[in-house]
């Protein structure tokens, strides 16, 4: 056993439990924690588990979701197989990808959508905050062709620029929507989730015809995030997407 082990078990409870119960990541008792407090997993749920790679909220998902529970989970990295649960390696952004989903769920709608899909880190706040609210805006567009109506999306988010968007987006979709931030996730203070029920059966007026991403990329734009500019000499920021990549002057 090596010291940064040691070290890491003992100042990480999370770590340790997750280890002693079976689970293949400490983030198992952050779903754990949201299904205690909002319940939004029920018996005989079909439910996708976006950026599932160990497998922690996929075992949680067949734990409560039962025998009769249908859970798919899907992620860039390969997954061990978990019991009870289809796996897929894939990127949740290419039709590739969801044509697969669909394939599995042969003809069911999903009663929940989990998300704790999060960019490789560079270390750049700025950087992983901007791409993780993509991914989530992008989670959120793939839950709406997927969902049941009154259906449950769950997402990471990480609190910076454009995250109001996205909160407005999903206030479009679902009737109830709040942040959280499970106890598990508690030394990570950027690191909440956002917890969406109710999926309304038609977006609200001001929605209807768009998809979150082109809401969120608006409101970027409203707070003065040029999403659309192109590379310029003079500039030192560059932005595309979501994205914004800082570049030297020459
Ligand atoms: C924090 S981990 C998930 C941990 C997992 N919830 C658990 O309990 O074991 C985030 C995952 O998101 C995945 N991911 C990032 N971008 C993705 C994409 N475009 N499509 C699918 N998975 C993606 C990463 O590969 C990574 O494994």
């Amino acid at each position: 056993m090596s010291k940064r082990w040691y070290q890491e078990n003992r100042r990480d409870p999370w770590r340790r439990q997750a280890k002693s119960k079976g689970y293949r990541s400490r983030s198992a008792f952050k779903l754990k924690q949201i299904h205690e407090r909002f319940e939004i997993i029920r018996v005989g749920d079909a439910i996708l588990d976006v950026g599932c790679h160990p497998g922690g909220w996929t075992q949680v998902s067949v734990e409560e979701s039962g025998a009769d529970g249908l859970v798919v989970g899907v992620d860039l990295k390969s997954t061990s197989p978990v019991e009870g649960a289809s796996i897929l390696q894939g990127d949740i952004g290419l039709i590739d990808t969801l044509e697969r989903i669909e394939e599995i769920l042969d003809g069911r709608q999903l009663n929940l959508v989990l998300s704790d899909i999060s960019p490789k880190l560079t270390g750049r706040y700025d950087t992983d905050q901007s791409i993780s609210l993509e991914l989530s805006t992008m989670t959120l567009d793939v839950a709406m062709g997927m969902l049941v109506p009154g259906g449950t999306f769950v997402t990471k988010i990480f609190q910076g620029v454009g995250i109001e968007g996205l909160i407005e987006a999903a206030r479009d979709r679902f009737s109830n929507v709040q942040r959280f931030a499970p106890l598990a996730s508690r030394n990570s203070s950027s690191e909440t989730y956002l917890v969406c029920r109710n999926r309304l059966p038609v977006p609200r007026q001001r929605a209807r015809g768009l998809t979150a991403n082109e809401q969120v990329q608006a409101h970027l734009t409203k707070v003065g995030v040029n999403v659309e500019s192109e590379t310029e000499e003079d500039t030192t920021e560059v932005v595309k997407g979501f994205r914004r990549f800082s570049k030297k002057d020459d």
